[in-house]
């Protein structure tokens, strides 16, 4: 692994389509016959999972045929909820090579390759012509990104006037130190959650105009307490922990204390481009 950069390091696992191919099996199902429902809990890697997806895409309100951009898409998760729920198309670009190459083997499975199209590459250096997008949105990235006013110019680039830009990151509501290590990050070094302010500002610097806020963190207590209660009734075998590697446990405590203790908390920010 010694090529990657920290960031694709800290999320590559080396063998996690395999992981996820014998957690189907333990499913009772075949690849080819899983849906985007089966593979909800592991592939939307953000706070709230599927009903978080839900909820912030709306607020897009993609059409058919509308040409989205999904920015840090993961596994494609999200990219294949918004494909399939609206009948568009999606281009997801990550920069963990592995998350991308197993995106593309999720989308042959639900038989969405000819609607999606994951590519390996960074926020910051978009391989696509200005204004190529319809809208674009990015969820649970931004803790990654220190320059988030370069990332909100090259995104406004990308976009068609008009588009819709949606945000849903993890971002910091006070000064006190985040234990560590978190979903995202393992060590305070890749880590930059910004506050909400920081985005504003940024936006508004490349253009945007802002549409929309939401503190989803009473959502996102809610969900911690959903996912308890879940584990102790029964052990799934498909579930976040596979794309979080060994110390997926210890990075969900971390974050649920950062977030009851005030320190962060996950919001949506809907911007548009004039
Ligand atoms: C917490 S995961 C979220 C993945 C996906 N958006 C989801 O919600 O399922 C963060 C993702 O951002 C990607 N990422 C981080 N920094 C990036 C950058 N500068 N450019 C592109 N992707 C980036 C990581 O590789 C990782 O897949």
């Amino acid at each position: 692994m010694k090529d990657l950069s920290p960031i694709a390091r800290h999320y590559t696992q080396g063998n996690l389509l395999h992981t996820i191919r014998s957690a189907v099996a333990q499913l009772g199902k075949e690849p080819e016959f899983v849906t985007i429902d089966d593979l909800a809990p592991v592939d939307e890697f953000h706070i709230g999972g599927r009903t978080a997806t839900r909820d912030f895409l709306s607020q897009l309100a993609p059409k058919v045929d509308d040409h989205l951009l999904d920015i840090g898409c993961g596994i494609g998760g999200a990219s294949r909820y918004a494909a399939l729920t609206y009948n568009c198309r999606v281009s997801g670009i990550d920069l963990t090579e592995e998350f991308v190459a197993t995106g593309r083997e999720l989308c042959r499975w639900t038989g969405l390759s000819d609607r999606i199209t994951l590519t390996q590459g960074s926020a910051l250096a978009l391989d696509f012509a200005a204004g190529t997008f319809d809208k674009a949105y990015m969820l649970h990235v931004g803790m990654n990104i220190a320059d988030k006013a370069a990332l909100a110019i090259e995104v406004a680039r990308v976009l068609k006037p008009g588009a819709l830009f949606g945000i849903y990151d993890v971002m910091r509501m006070s000064d006190e130190p985040l234990a560590y290590p978190v979903p995202w990050a393992s060590t305070e070094a890749h880590s930059f959650p910004g506050t909400p302010e920081d985005y504003r500002a940024a936006l508004q610097a490349a253009g945007f105009e802002i549409v929309a806020m939401r503190n989803r963190r009473d959502f996102a207590i809610n969900f911690f307490e959903g996912l308890r209660e879940k584990a102790v009734q029964a052990d799934t075998p498909i579930g976040l922990p596979l794309t979080m590697g060994a110390t997926a446990q210890t990075k969900i405590r971390n974050m649920i204390e950062n977030l009851t203790r005030g320190c962060i908390a996950p919001v949506e920010l809907i911007a548009r481009k004039p």
